[in-house]
């Protein structure tokens, strides 16, 4: 059963998850697109806007698109990397930053998100469940051996090896990808050991890793949402607290 579902600036929502959060020996917190929203990142719909407003998401986020139209894709993901270096960790991400530091082995933060505001906020061991936005790889294994290494170091859209051909590409899940095993086995084991799960800025649309709440909840952990719309794994919610990560997390961390 739900203890609270209250706006997230009544006092006694706030005491409620706060006190077991305070409670928890293991804490997961579980971000989505939302948690860097203050900090200027579109999430991922937001992103689809102005010039991508004419994309489905597939035709710029997955292998099939970027085949089709590689250099549409990678000019798509240099504007939102050059808005991820732009961007700075906000209070959110400061929040979870420092609960972690305050209570050493406590707290993990398991991301889908593919920028580096919790890492730069102060996070350790972030679980990185779709991959990092900042990083390349190539499209396709190499077929030389040893395989190359290095891409054109001309002006190509995307950059592509001068030997085999082969394509760069960020180094994020697409549509229709596997999640890096180890990053998915981690937060599985995570969630289902935890004592209190913290879920904060995410749809809950895309699995598996909306899967994550639901089995923190069945093993037992409370588990706290911080979204100011409703999300689609609110069900498993223990708090819910409608509001801003900005503006939630630190009341909520601060003293706990
Ligand atoms: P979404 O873009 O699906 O959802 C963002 C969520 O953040 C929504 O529920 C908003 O209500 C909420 N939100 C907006 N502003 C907020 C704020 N200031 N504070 C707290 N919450 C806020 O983002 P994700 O759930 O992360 O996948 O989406 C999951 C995945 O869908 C992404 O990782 C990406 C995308 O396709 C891949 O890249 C594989």
């Amino acid at each position: 059963m739900r203890s609270s579902t209250s706006d997230a600036h009544a006092p006694a929502a706030l005491d409620a998850a706060r006190a077991a959060l305070r409670q928890a020996r293991s804490v997961v917190a579980l971000s989505g697109a939302g948690i860097s929203a203050e900090s200027g990142i579109p999430t991922f719909r937001d992103a689809l806007t102005g010039l991508w407003s004419r994309f489905d998401p597939a035709d710029l986020a997955s292998e099939e698109g970027f085949r089709a139209h590689p250099q549409r894709v990678w000019d798509w993901y240099a504007e939102r990397r050059e808005g991820v270096r732009r961007a700075e960790p906000n209070a959110a991400h400061r929040a979870l930053a420092e609960f972690e530091q305050r209570h050493p082995g406590t707290l993990r933060v398991v991301t889908q998100n593919v920028d580096d505001l919790h890492q730069r906020a102060g996070s350790r061991d972030v679980v990185r469940l779709h991959g990092d936005i900042l990083q390349d790889r190539w499209l396709d294994a190499c077929p030389r051996r040893p395989a190359c290494r290095a891409a054109d170091a001309g002006p190509a859209r995307p950059p592509r090896c001068a030997h085999c051909g082969n394509l760069v590409r960020p180094g994020v899940v697409w549509f229709g990808e596997r999640l890096p095993e180890s990053a998915l086995t981690t937060a599985q084991r995570l969630a289902s050991r935890c004592d209190a799960m913290l879920v904060v800025g995410t749809s809950g649309a895309v699995w598996p890793a909306a899967g994550l709440a639901g089995l923190a909840r069945r093993a037992g952990a409370s588990v706290v949402i911080v979204n100011p719309a409703a999300s689609e794994i609110d069900d498993a919610a223990t708090h819910l607290l409608r509001g801003a990560a900005a503006a939630v997390l630190p009341q909520l961390l601060a003293a706990a």
